[in-house]
This record gives C-alpha cells, sequence and structure tokens, in this order.
C-alpha cells in the first residue's frame, strides 16, 4: 500500500511517500480503508522526537482517520465490513499512523461516522474537538452556568472549545486576533476580546468581575501571574499548550482561593475517556453542530509539504485534508 512514513526522527523532509506492507488485523483490530487524514501540531511533534513516543520504523504518520471498514478480526463486535467510521488515536503509542491507503485500529479505539456528516469535515476536526471535550469537562471539570475564558478561541481547539462551552450551558468569554471577533461571536461567544488590546486584562475582569470559573490558554501563552488572579474562588486553569513557557505562579492567590493549575495531553487520555469525547462529537455531528472554520484538499502524497506548512504557521483557519485517493502531484513521489 502507498502511506507516508519516516525511516528516522526528523525535519518534515524526512517524511517518505511509497510502498510498505499493508498491515494485517489482530484479533480485537479492524482493517480500515482510509479515505482521509490530516495534520496537527502534535504529528509535527511525534515527526521530530518533540514529544517522545515509540515509532517503529518504516513509521507511518498521522493520528486521525475517517475510512470505510475492510476487514474486522474475529473478537470484534460492532463492526462490520462497509461500514464508515473515524479514529483519533494512532501514530503515537505503539501504533502505527494513518496515514496511509489502510490503516489497523483497535477496536476500541474506532467509532461509527454518523449518516450523512462529510467525511473530510469530520477528519479535520476529531482532534482538536477530542482535546476540547477533555480540556473542558475532564480536566476542567466544567459545571453548568460556570464563566470559561478560552485563549485563541478562533484556532482548532479554541473553536471547538467555545462550540461546547455554550452548548453546555458556559458563558464563554473569548480572546482572538481581531481578524476573528465575528467568527468567534458567531460561535456563540458572550464577549470577544483582541488579544493584543494593551487593556485585555482589565476588559476580562470588568466582563467577569466575579471571576472566571474555568481558564482555557490554547494559544500556549500561560501567563499565569495575570490569569491566576483573574478566577474566581474555585476557578481552574487548563493547561495544553506552550510547552516551553516559564510562567511565574502566584501561590498565595491560588491556594488561599481554592483555585487549581492542571496540565494534559490527549495523548494520555484513556481509550474510555476517548471514546466518551468521541460519543459526544458524533452527538455534535449528528446535530451539524461541529464543523470546521475551512478545510483545503491535498493528495497523501503532499504529507512532507503539509508538515512544512504546519510548522511554518502557513495554514491559519484552514485545515489539511490528505486522501489518499488523490493523484500524486508531478515530481512528489519520494520513496
Ligand atoms: N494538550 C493537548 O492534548 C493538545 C491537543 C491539541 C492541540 N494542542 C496544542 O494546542 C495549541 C492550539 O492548537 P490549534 O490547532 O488550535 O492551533 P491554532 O488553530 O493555530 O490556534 C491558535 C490560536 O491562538 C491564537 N493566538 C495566538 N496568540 C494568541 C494570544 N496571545 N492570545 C490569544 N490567542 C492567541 C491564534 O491567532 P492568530 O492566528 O492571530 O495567531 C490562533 O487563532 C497548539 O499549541 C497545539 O500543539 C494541545
Amino acid at each position: 500500500m502507498r502511506a507516508a512514513y519516516i525511516e528516522e526522527l526528523g525535519a518534515a523532509d524526512a517524511i517518505r511517500y511509497g510502498e510498505i506492507p499493508a498491515p494485517r488485523p489482530g484479533p480485537t483490530d479492524v482493517l480500515v480503508n482510509v479515505l482521509a487524514t490530516t495534520v496537527n501540531p502534535v504529528d509535527t511533534f511525534v515527526r521530530s522526537g518533540r514529544f517522545p513516543t515509540p515509532t517503529d520504523f518504516p513509521f507511518v504518520v498521522s493520528r486521525d482517520l475517517v475510512g470505510t471498514v475492510a476487514e474486522v478480526g474475529p473478537g470484534v463486535t460492532g463492526f462490520r465490513a462497509g461500514d464508515r467510521a473515524w479514529c483519533n488515536s494512532l501514530g503515537h503509542g505503539g501504533r502505527q499512523g494513518a496515514a496511509a491507503e489502510q490503516a489497523v485500529v483497535a477496536a476500541d479505539r474506532l467509532y461509527h461516522l454518523p449518516a450523512g456528516v462529510d467525511p473530510y469535515a469530520a477528519v479535520a476536526v476529531v482532534h482538536p474537538a477530542a482535546t476540547a471535550y477533555l480540556a473542558l469537562f475532564v480536566h476542567g471539570r466544567f459545571h453548568v452556568g460556570e464563566t470559561v475564558l478560552v485563549a485563541g478561541a478562533a484556532g482548532n481547539v479554541g473553536s471547538a472549545l467555545v462550540t461546547m462551552a455554550v452548548r453546555a450551558g458556559a458563558r464563554v468569554l473569548a480572546t482572538a486576533g481581531s481578524r476573528d471577533t465575528r467568527y468567534c461571536a458567531e460561535l456563540g461567544a458572550a464577549d470577544v476580546f483582541d488579544y493584543r488590546d494593551p487593556e485585555l486584562t482589565e476588559k476580562i475582569r470588568g466582563a467577569a468581575p466575579r471571576g472566571v470559573d474555568l481558564y482555557l490558554d490554547t494559544a500556549g501563552v500561560n501567563d499565569l501571574e495575570t490569569t491566576v488572579d483573574l478566577l474566581a474562588h474555585r476557578g481552574r486553569v487548563v493547561l495544553l499548550a506552550g510547552a516551553r513557557t516559564r510562567p511565574v505562579l502566584p501561590a498565595g492567590a491560588l491556594y488561599m482561593n481554592d483555585r487549581s493549575v492542571v496540565g494534559f495531553v490527549i495523548s494520555h487520555a484513556t481509550s474510555g475517556e476517548l471514546a466518551e469525547a468521541a460519543a459526544y462529537i458524533n452527538d455534535l455531528f449528528g446535530r451539524d453542530a461541529l464543523r470546521p472554520r475551512s478545510i483545503e484538499m491535498f493528495p497523501l502524497s503532499a504529507t512532507a509539504e503539509v508538515h512544512a506548512r504546519m510548522e511554518k504557521g502557513e495554514l491559519h483557519g484552514r485545515r489539511a485534508v490528505l486522501r489518499p485517493d488523490l493523484p500524486t502531484l508531478s515530481g512528489r513521489q519520494t520513496a
């Protein structure tokens, strides 16, 4: 089968595109014909070694897929050949990735795609949306009626957070670039603040005089000195980005108000937590309530190019969808 894979950790141009042996499903696995995959920041971290995880070479890259079930292992119930399904936890933790014509998925990490849902739109959101679910409900311990601040609200994770928090009954305050104000308001944010505004902190304080219950910074600024002070009694900050930041923590303001700071990566979510997120996401899909802002289609052979573009920050507001069925662009066959 054709696949995008690496033979050693490295830069985007370490990704090869060519023939490797097709995988075979084990007793509790499902073999999926891949319709589409995508590229997330974490896929570039796995490829480069910045996020350490077992990678058996040749290692197929990418976490997410939407596809059609080709074959099920003898111990699998709940899936049949021909079913449309999705997964968002390949390509790390000892599992080969999704950027191939076929992929093996453990049955407990595969979810049905509801009828009528566009597979290309779906593959573009399943990773950021599951991240948003974990941030809001699992690690953020959201309660109905709370005030939630989403920093980076126009981004992939941020927009899913706004969507979910609004639907769950939050009052959502958002920060975004001025070009993205309208988009965040359309998602349901009650107030949208320009993150470059020098009076940003005062404006947030004015909009949440009792304090912010849950502060989610998808931009990874992690200015805890400011954000901990913005929290309500028992308020929480969830850290999920900005791996290289070294914030100052105002300890007294934290513990004397029962506040907390927690961090997480989706890579360590249990299959049970991922399935819980998937059920929530499928419910939103069924209501047409979760969509990517825009998508751009590429052939699977362009995986290296898409990794490079993501690392240069060239995909603002767009999700790259990589498809094995699109013809290889001339000169792109690299192995
Ligand atoms: N922990 C996990 O499990 C997990 C999972 C998924 C993603 N992540 C991480 O989450 C981060 C976001 O991912 P993404 O795909 O959502 O990225 P994204 O689509 O690029 O979104 C980031 C957003 O933050 C905005 N932003 C930049 N500087 C800001 C600031 N100072 N204040 C507020 N907003 C600001 C950006 O706006 P501009 O366009 O104006 O710059 C952009 O809209 C990445 O670092 C990613 O690695 C973590």
